[in-house]
């Protein structure tokens, strides 16, 4: 018998743990400040209702429907040939996770180092030591090591239980610090810099496709992760009303970090590192701002600093390790079902394959750049291109389990027909040529 989650909020914890990881914390709320404010969150919400939200519908639904991972799952529906489409998902799976566990061992690095008390004097070269090479390679290693472990354990015993204990303790996290940041004096400023409405940064085509990629990474839509989270999903479950919780929680705790970040930052007067990074180069760019901007902020701040800051990238940390597992699982599940193998084995063995892979991201961080690039923008989009042409055109057979009333149901279809598809050729087109 196929495992399945216990409980429905299991399901919706361990849904929910995938899509809120690092994308959320690091990538939503630079991108909102630097487009346009509050006119980029209008743009984003409305990329997610309207491309997000029935992507995401039909990945669940052709998960639960056929009841197998990506690649099996396809062939259920469509045949052969639409079983590479599993393929690509399952490729993309295992690029991002190889560099993405490189990001969550910086992160898990900043940590311990916060909870210790050895937060860097000098954070930018310290950055540039520890996110290359040996060190960068050793939290890697560590992190994908938790990660098996945890995918080696099974759905219930281990991703599930995992994603109980870990999301309500990010959410808590996330709010407090929040709350925290809204108490100090930089406050304001920070919540303006964040959220000022401008519709001229807001209202140009590359913002739009620069908004397509990370609404996709940070829903965890195109390769497969959602689909195969729902193939363990029972048969009685509401697809529906998931999906609307998995969007909403993904998009308020991307908020919700926005709120939390800069208050900090502005309060203690490091705003000039941040302002200007996005876009200038790639998003890369970024990260290191928040690597180097916060760990600054966390220091100045005394002995509120090693709470604030410890927890913070504990909180970091745990949405990096729910996502990580999800990603996995589309491995693990197509590694069991097309080469019967045990569940510890494909762990294990995925798990080690993708490691190596991330030795290279590892070792240079132009090459996690430029693997975001490809797997994480590109492949992603093309994904769930591919996919709701299949369910809109092809199989319509594949979505009959999607609960929506008769009207609902057809916009819906309506918009993996035509809207979503149009959308993502139009961002895959931009994202190609911006290579
Ligand atoms: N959504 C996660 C984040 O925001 C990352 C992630 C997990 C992901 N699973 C995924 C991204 C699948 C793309 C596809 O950090």
């Amino acid at each position: 018998m196929r495992e399945t989650f216990s409980s429905s909020s299991g399901f919706a914890l361990a849904a929910i743990g995938s899509a809120v990881g690092l994308g959320n914390m690091w990538r939503f709320s630079y991108l909102t400040a630097e487009y346009g404010g509050a006119a980029f969150l209008v743009l984003y919400i409305a990329l997610t209702v309207f491309v997000g939200i029935p992507v995401l519908l039909a990945e669940l639904s052709v998960g639960r429907g056929a009841g197998k991972g990506p690649i099996d799952a396809m062939k259920h529906f469509g045949g052969k040939r639409w079983s590479l489409l599993g393929v690509l998902f399952v490729v993309t799976g295992f690029l991002i996770l190889s560099y993405y566990s490189v990001v969550a061992g910086w992160t898990a690095r900043y940590g311990w180092e916060s909870l210790v008390g050895s937060l860097p004097d000098n954070p930018a070269s310290h950055f540039e030591q520890i996110s290359q090479g040996i060190p960068a390679i050793i939290w890697h290693l560590g992190f994908m090591a938790i990660t098996v472990t945890i995918v080696a354990s099974g759905i219930r015993k281990g991703i599930e239980r995992t994603s109980l204990i870990m999301m309500p303790i990010l959410f808590l996290v996330v709010l407090g610090i929040a709350f925290y940041g809204s108490t100090l004096d930089g406050a304001a400023s920070g919540y303006r810099y964040y959220l000022d409405l401008n519709w001229k940064a807001a209202l140009r085509v590359e913002v739009f496709t620069a908004a397509a990629g990370p609404a996709f990474f940070s829903l965890s839509l195109g390769m497969g992760a959602i689909l195969t989270y729902a193939s363990y999903l029972k048969k009685e479950e509401s697809i529906t009303r998931h999906a609307l919780v998995i969007a909403v929680a993904d998009f308020g705790v991307a908020f919700l970090a926005g709120l939390m970040v800069f208050p900090l930052i502005f309060a203690l007067g490091l705003s000039t590192q941040i302002i200007g990074t996005v876009g200038t180069e790639n998003d890369v760019g970024s990260i290191g701002a928040l690597f180097i901007t916060l760990p600054e902020a966390f220091k100045a701040m005394g002995s509120s600093g090693y709470w604030i800051g410890t927890l913070f990238f504990l909180a970091l940390s745990l949405g990096a390790l729910t996502s990580a597992i999800s990603i996995l699982e589309v491995n693990v599940t197509s590694a069991m079902e097309l080469l019967s193998w045990s569940r510890k084995k494909a762990a294990l063995l995925s798990g080690a394959l993708i490691s190596l892979v991330g030795l290279a991201p590892a070792w240079r961080i132009e090459i996690l750049g430029i693997m975001d690039a490809l797997a994480g923008n590109i492949f992603l989009v093309v994904g769930g291109f591919a996919l709701s042409l299949f369910v809109g055109w092809k199989s319509i057979e594949s979505i009959r389990n999607v609960d929506l009333s008769p009207r609902l149901r057809m916009i819906w279809i309506w918009l993996i027909r035509v809207p979503v598809p149009i959308v993502l050729s139009v961002v895959t087109f931009y994202s190609v040529m911006n290579l």
